[in-house]
């Protein structure tokens, strides 16, 4: 990826909020990230128990830079409730009996620098786990999700009929000085005791959590603080999709 690409979303973002100013990511910097990322122990213990906590995993640079993002594309009212399918081919709803988080989906405008470096990251994670783990995993999709004071999201699983091709889930934190107090943990569950939690994880700043979207069961605890996470699923191929 070259400077240009890197900077093309500056006048979208300069837009959003003409007051702040930009940050850019140098493509030394980018450079610098990819090579010094180390995923193996995330996909080991992927292998070994279906998930992987991993606290002080990014850089401050890349975690304020997205969080910055977040915060102005939150400004700029472009986060929508997320919502929640009741049963097998109904519309999807807004339920904050189940969850209350606000989402934007990074899809669906140009990937501003910090997001655009954190894709490259979790590309270089794809292609990792396909070569050792032959996952065969096609694309990812992923979405900021800012989480209100008293907000939660109940227990569930990603990978739901309606989602078959949702394969690991990956989640990054991007919350300064989170303290217990605060509640917001992730709670991962056993999936052969799907009552048993076995791992409570704290969403601060720089912590990466991935897990197998279809065997962890997990949900998000009530928060006291704002809580801003980025999460996203790689996914198969959408076999269907090529039929169609
Ligand atoms: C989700 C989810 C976990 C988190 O968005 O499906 O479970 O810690 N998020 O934000
Ligand atoms: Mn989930």
């Amino acid at each position: 990826m070259n400077a240009p690409e890197l900077c093309a979303n500056r006048e979208l973002l300069a837009e959003l909020s003409p007051t702040v100013s930009v940050e850019t990511v140098t493509p030394e910097t980018l450079a610098h990230l990819l090579a010094t990322l180390n995923f193996e122990h995330v996909i080991n213990e992927l292998v070994n128990q279906s998930w992987s906590v991993q606290p002080n995993f990014w850089p401050t640079w890349l975690v304020e830079g997205l969080q910055a993002e977040a915060r102005q594309l939150h400004q700029a009212d472009e986060f929508k409730p997320a919502q929640v399918r009741h049963a097998v081919y109904t519309e999807f709803q807004r339920d904050q009996r189940i969850r209350g988080d606000q989402i934007y989906w990074l899809e669906q405008g140009l990937p501003l620098p910090f997001q655009r470096a954190y894709l490259c990251a979790l590309e270089q994670l794809r292609q990792q786990l396909n070569r050792q783990l032959f996952l065969g995993l096609a694309s990812l999709e992923a979405h900021f999700a800012l989480y209100p004071p008293n907000s939660f999201y109940r227990k569930h699983y990603d990978r739901v009929a309606q989602e078959s091709e949702r394969i690991v889930t990956v989640v990054s934190y991007l919350n300064a000085d989170w303290s217990v107090m605060a509640g917001g943990m992730l709670r991962l569950y056993d999936p052969e005791q799907p009552e048993q939690c076995i791992a409570e994880v704290l969403p601060h700043a720089g912590t990466f959590t991935c897990f197998l979207s279809e065997r962890i069961p997990h949900e998000v605890c009530i928060t006291d603080r704002e809580r801003l996470s980025i999460t996203g699923w790689f996914r198969r191929r959408d076999e269907l999709g090529e039929w169609l």
